[in-house]
């Protein structure tokens, strides 16, 4: 269905770009700009105009941003740009009313480039956070709800919108979740910014982390015409199996012990201790990417007994460590399994904050579980299809059925399993991916396991950095935070390789220690990771080279 939809737009798309019509292109006006009839979609309204003097609110919309610190450092200018927004649908029966906000900067402001926004969690795009960066940047910008506000009603995170009043899988909605939407905004995008501007964008860009990532992904084996490169952050993909590793922690606590978040820290300061030395560098950083070695020199048993001040309002109160504390924090580092003890996925990063899957909260006096928002709305929703099911009520038994059927119902739209990138190679894309390897939502061990299968598909590690490069980041959490470097400008890098052909041997990242000093490093492509010396500054990037490990 939705490469039907490709193959009637792109060559209809192709012919608006060619040299002849290009020529004819003249630039229109911010307030006269409209679309031509696309295949597959129905505009149902179109508004444009002169936005001056814009000052974006400083602070991040936690509501609508609970996934990504998006805090920046530096107030942006105040910008100008042409604001266009669009609604649109699909088939009539698909009842979706998707928002599209496109930002053209003026002509003398852009940098030739358009670039697409991704969201994150249950939402499809985040507005306006990253497209202010972009348009910071000079970039004509997008980004798309996908339908899953329900025009402006609800709150996407919820994933209510998975279904219809009568209790039936919305599928125009999971469609456009999937990769419907980015695909929409690709076309609609770059059709107005070269309406808008007179020429086609030189170039066209996506960038996402999480969700955004999974988008990424997904644009690359299914629309790999759309975009000439990818930033794609710890990518969401092997969704329907994800489930059951973020629910994980939450089961096993509710049928067994909700420890403090400072006990779960304690285990986790532990844990880095035993195994930040594996890699040679004694620098608060677990580097290595397989995490078998780590967690098997790790006997969470160690702690019991001793005691940990946790911080409670003005005072410090001192909580002695449990055995059932110990089992909990094994059986999360174990990963979810099947009550046959089959393993369901990948365990949670070692070195992760335990906030991620396992948070806590102290509410009156009482320690109560406070899972990862998203996955409640999952469970009822899309696997249950029961709004009122109780989640946190669920026993192994429930655990294991929602897991598998998690899996067998959404891993044709929204797995990453059948998902090839010769076509997108053939294009001549390039696709840049980076994941924290203190990720403390999604596995890093997922990502590695695709671009393993990439590699596999087209003949070995070299072939596969011909277009798309992993690059590993030691102690980052789930699109930043953690304890170390994060990637500074992965799209400066993507650009670069992609209009000057010059590929990203390393990728710069920085971050700043325990004690505020500056710690950099110049990340390794997959399957490299880094390496010390043995003798340099371990906060310098230096000191480190990239190295393919083959026994670890
Ligand atoms: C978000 O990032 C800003 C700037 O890097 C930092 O000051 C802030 O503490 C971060 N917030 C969270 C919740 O991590
Ligand atoms: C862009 O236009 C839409 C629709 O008129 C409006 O809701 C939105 O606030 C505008 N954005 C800015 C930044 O002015
Ligand atoms: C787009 O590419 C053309 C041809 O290389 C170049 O002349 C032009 O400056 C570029 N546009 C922008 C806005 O950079
Ligand atoms: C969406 O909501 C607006 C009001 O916020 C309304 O004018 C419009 O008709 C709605 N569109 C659809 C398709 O329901
Ligand atoms: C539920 O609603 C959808 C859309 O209105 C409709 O296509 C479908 O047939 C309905 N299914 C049932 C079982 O009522
Ligand atoms: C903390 O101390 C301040 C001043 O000493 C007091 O006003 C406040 O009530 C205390 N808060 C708690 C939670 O005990
Ligand atoms: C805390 O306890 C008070 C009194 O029993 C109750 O009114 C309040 O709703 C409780 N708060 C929460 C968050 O459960």
């Amino acid at each position: 269905m939705q490469l039907l939809l490709a193959s009637h737009v792109l060559p209809w798309l192709s012919s608006l770009w060619s040299p002849q019509s290009q020529a004819q292109l003249q630039p229109t006006a911010c307030d006269s700009l409209s679309l031509p009839s696309i295949p597959g979609i129905k505009i149902l309204s179109l508004t444009s105009h002169e936005v001056t003097h814009y000052h974006p609110p400083s602070t991040p919309d936690t509501d609508s941003i609970p996934l990504i610190n998006t805090t920046s450092t530096t107030t942006p200018p105040d910008l100008s740009f042409c604001n266009v927004t669009i609604h649109l649908t699909h088939s009539p029966s698909d009842h979706d009313t998707v928002y599209i906000s496109l930002w053209l900067p003026p002509a003398s402001a852009w940098n030739g480039r358009f670039q697409a926004t991704g969201g994150g969690g249950l939402a499809a795009g985040y507005f306006p956070g990253p497209q202010v960066s972009a348009l910071v940047e000079g970039y004509a910008t997008g980004a798309t709800d996908g339908g899953l506000t329900l025009n402006n009603t609800i709150e996407p995170q919820t994933g209510s919108w998975a279904l219809r009043p009568n209790g039936t899988l919305n599928t125009a909605l999971l469609t456009n979740y999937a990769h419907r939407s980015i695909h929409d905004l690709a076309v609609i995008g770059k059709t107005l910014t070269a309406q808008f501007y007179g020429r086609p964008a030189n170039h066209s860009y996506f960038k996402g982390c999480s969700t955004g990532g999974r988008q990424g992904y997904f644009a690359a084996a299914l629309y790999p015409n759309d975009f000439d490169g990818i930033v794609a952050g710890a990518p969401a993909i092997h969704l329907p199996h994800l489930f059951s590793e973020l629910f994980w922690p939450p089961l096993l606590m509710t049928h067994s012990v909700v420890p403090r978040g400072c006990v779960l820290e304690a285990f986790r300061k532990k844990l880095v201790e035993v195994c930040d030395p594996l890699d040679g560098a004694v620098d608060g950083l677990i580097s290595g990417y397989w995490p078998k070695k780590c967690v098997q020199g790790f006997q969470a048993g160690g702690l019991v007994g001793s005691v940990v001040e946790c911080a409670e309002g003005n005072r410090t109160e001192k909580v002695v460590v449990t055995d059932a504390h110990a089992q909990l924090v094994q059986r999360i580092l174990d990963g979810p399994r099947l009550g046959d003890g089959r393993k369901l996925w990948h365990a949670m990063a070692p070195g992760a904050s335990f906030k991620g899957t396992a948070g806590t909260a102290v509410v009156n006096g009482s320690v109560v579980v406070q899972p990862f928002f998203p996955v409640i709305g999952w469970a009822k929703n899309f696997v249950f299809q029961d709004p009122a099911y109780d989640v946190m009520g669920m026993g192994f038994e429930d655990f294991d059925e929602a897991a598998l059927v998690s899996i067998e119902k959404f891993q044709g739209l929204l797995g990453s399993e059948q998902h090839y990138l010769g076509e997108f190679r053939d294009a001549g894309g390039k696709m840049l991916s980076w994941h924290g390897l203190a990720d403390e939502l999604i596995p890093p061990l997922g990502t590695i396991g695709y671009r393993e299968g990439v590699q596999e598909d087209f003949g070995g590690p070299e072939a596969a950095d011909q277009f798309y490069r992993l690059f590993l980041a030691p102690g980052v959490g789930h699109c930043g935070g953690g304890d170390g470097p994060a990637p500074v400008d992965a799209l400066a890098a993507l650009v670069r390789w992609v209009e000057e052909g010059v590929p990203p041997e390393t990728l710069a990242a920085e971050g700043v220690d325990g004690k505020g000093e500056k710690v950099t490093r110049a990340l390794c492509p997959y399957p490299a990771q880094l390496v010390y010396d043995g003798h340099g500054d371990v906060k310098k990037a230096g000191s480190f080279r990239c190295e393919v490990l083959t026994d670890e």
